[in-house]
């Protein structure tokens, strides 16, 4: 029985998953329906990385998304649509419709040629064609990699070169808030520099004039009216990919993380049914957005999966006010609600006139996900949205891990604010120091470093495993190392600090420093920049921008707007560093190294500590740099 129903329970469980990982596991992924089942439950090397979950097995994860669905729930509501105007109609899509959209979606797939391990590049606002873009590439067996609808052309291509997609969905526009933003100008731009993508298929969202190119550009509607609505689905072995999704580090550009087939299907479910304690015919809203893990993960597999009911939401979470989240709660009586620390900040700050003119009294469970939540964040939350009395579970987890780590069992963990809670089952969390020693007992503080696989760990990076490998796990030895900095308290409950590299998590998104510098140094008058993240009431964190001119500029401001829209135009409108600081040099020590430690304490506004700068080359420059702070 794989649903964890007390805290005695989680207990006997965790340690089942501990003492014997492979009956743990072989016990949960028998509840799904598989073609052929495994040979073997598990093979692991974390030096190499290799790891195979379900060797031998074979299955088709959108079966038991949908398929398996069709007996009991071809009725019941998949998703609820909540479009971004309150007044255009929303849309109830059942199982029963999502399997037959799904399927011919899959269908016009394979009528454009795309094949098992394909590469199709999904570009699309959160419309529920997004999702069944998603299913159709999985029913043939190509490999889906959402990109956000909010990253530039510049980023967007890069990543369509990376994988050598064949083809990419998108729309013709998009609407979200109060303007309608474009989508296909910027597939088209982004496609000039992509020879490999021979199809592009644009579902009609918003009617706006676009440019068709014959021979590559296809209506959506139109070709979904060619084809039949039933399509098999072909059979995948376990660690078949099932997708890539690009994700930001420390160095470089972003990484594509690759997740398989079988072990992901496993874990986010299992990870749906327990953190949320979902129960049939609940309704669950993640306002997530699809282009990230949580919307994979929370929004399309873990719960069709589970065959629950979901919203699915369009807009922004203040438009037309900042009342929106609370009035589609009512309207759907949504009963868990999944949202990021970001968007509960700012609409504390809309105040509670917002808040108070909703009942939401379907609610029985919140969450959060992305970033550490502030204690007042927290309390805020639990008082006025839940009432008092819904259990908030603070999920932690990232890209790579596919699905939650470490969080709250909701009404079974005990909660503590700003705390992840207990690890779940299957999962086991170590903290480590800088040398890698692993620090044991409570009360201690280190690197959060996992060390045994979990189902649905990251495989590798697409077209690098290398990089996979120098990026996770050779920091420590035999250990998968998080980028996170993790407190364990008295009763060993972990709270995550933040990240300890070079990443910022900003609202909610992650963003490394050195995508935004190599975006600034772009301009053309830029020689060299540093970036660095400072705490932001709202956002979180906050991008500092330090940066040093070729030239001597009369109009500080006009250089300021140039390089937002340089790095608009190279990443997207989510990169724009908060604070821009012209300096005449960066704080180096003599062998060129930047000291980020010290741009870090100026950006936070801490300069009556900056700690030795005896080193640096030129220890003047810090002086003027503190001077001219903004
Ligand atoms: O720093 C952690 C933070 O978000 C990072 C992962 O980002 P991403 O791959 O974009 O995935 C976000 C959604 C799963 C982590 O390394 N993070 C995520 N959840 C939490 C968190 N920090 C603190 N508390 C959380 N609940």
């Amino acid at each position: 029985m794989a649903r964890i129903t007390s805290f005695e329970q989680y207990q006997s469980e965790y340690k089942k998953s501990v003492e014997n990982p492979e009956a743990f596991w072989e016990e949960i992924a028998n509840e799904f329906s598989w073609k052929k089942k495994w040979d073997k439950v598990l093979d692991w090397n974390f030096e190499k990385p290799e790891i195979n979950w379900f060797i031998g097995g074979k299955l088709n994860i959108t079966e038991n998304c949908l398929d398996r669905h069709l007996e009991k729930r071809a009725d019941q509501v998949a998703f609820h649509f909540e479009p971004n105007d309150p007044n255009e109609n929303s849309r109830a899509i059942t199982y029963r419709q999502l399997y037959e959209d799904v399927c011919r979606f899959a269908n016009v797939l394979k009528s454009k040629g795309i094949k098992k391990g394909d590469r199709v590049c999904l570009y699309m606002p959160m419309i529920p064609e997004l999702a069944i873009a998603v299913l159709a590439c999985a029913r043939i067996g190509a490999i889906h990699s959402v990109v956000f609808a909010g990253f530039s052309a510049t980023s967007l291509g890069g990543r369509i070169q990376d994988m050598h997609c064949c083809a990419v969905v998108t729309t013709d526009g998009a609407y979200r808030g109060a303007k309608p933003i474009p989508i296909k100008a910027v597939v088209d731009d982004a496609l000039d520099v992509c020879p490999s993508v021979e199809n592009v298929i644009v579902y009609k969202r918003t009617g706006e004039e676009i440019k068709m190119i014959d021979g590559r550009d296809t209506w959506w509607q139109d070709e979904m009216k060619k084809v039949s609505a039933e399509c098999p689905a072909e059979i995948m072995d376990s660690e078949d990919t099932l997708f890539i999704l690009y994700t930001s580090g420390s160095t470089g550009q972003p990484k594509g993380v690759v997740h398989t087939c079988g072990g992901y299907m496993v874990y986010t479910k299992y990870t749906f049914e327990n953190v949320f304690q979902y129960n049939d015919k609940e309704v669950f809203w993640c306002t997530a957005d699809i282009g990230w893990i949580t919307g994979h993960s929370y929004i399309v597999y873990g719960p069709l999966l589970a065959g629950a009911t979901s919203v699915m939401f369009e807009g922004v979470p203040t438009f037309p006010d900042a009342g929106r989240f609370w009035q589609v709660i009512d309207k759907y009586k949504v009963n868990i609600f999944y949202t990021a620390p970001t968007a509960i900040r700012a609409l504390q700050a809309s105040g509670l006139d917002f808040v108070n003119l909703y009942k939401l009294n379907s609610l029985r469970i919140l969450g959060t996900v992305g970033e550490p939540i502030n204690e007042e964040a927290w309390e805020w939350y639990h008082k006025n949205i839940g009432k008092g009395n819904c259990p908030i579970v603070d999920t932690w987890w990232q890209t790579e891990t596919g699905g939650i780590l470490i969080s709250p069992i909701a009404g079974i963990t005990k909660t503590k604010p700003g705390f992840a809670t207990l690890p779940l089952p299957g999962v086991q969390p170590v903290l480590v120091d800088e040398k890698g020693n692993v620090i044991e007992g409570n009360n201690v503080e280190g690197n959060l470093c996992i060390k045994f696989p979990w189902p649905s760990i990251i495989r590798t990076t697409y077209g690098n495993h290398e990089r996979c490998r120098t990026t996770y796990f050779t920091t420590y030895e035999n250990l998968y190392f998080t980028g996170d900095g993790c407190r364990r308290d008295e009763d060993g409950y972990y709270r995550i600090t933040g990240r300890v590299d070079d990443v910022m998590n900003v609202s909610g998104h992650r963003i490394g420093t050195a995508e935004v510098e190599s975006a600034i140094n772009m301009h053309f008058d830029i020689v060299e920049s540093a970036v660095v993240g400072y705490p932001h009431d709202i956002k979180g964190q906050g991008i500092y921008a330090y940066v040093i001119s070729t030239k001597e500029h009369d109009d500080i401001e006009m250089l300021k707007k140039e390089i937002l829209a340089e790095v608009t135009k190279i990443i997207g409108p989510i990169a724009k560093p908060d604070k821009i600081q012209v300096v005449r040099g960066l704080p180096k020590t003599r062998s060129g190294k930047i000291m980020r430690r010290i741009l870090r304490k100026i950006a936070e506004g801490e300069i009556s500590n900056l700690g030795d700068t005896s080193t640096l080359l030129d220890p003047s420059v810090v002086d003027e740099i503190v001077k001219g702070r903004v």
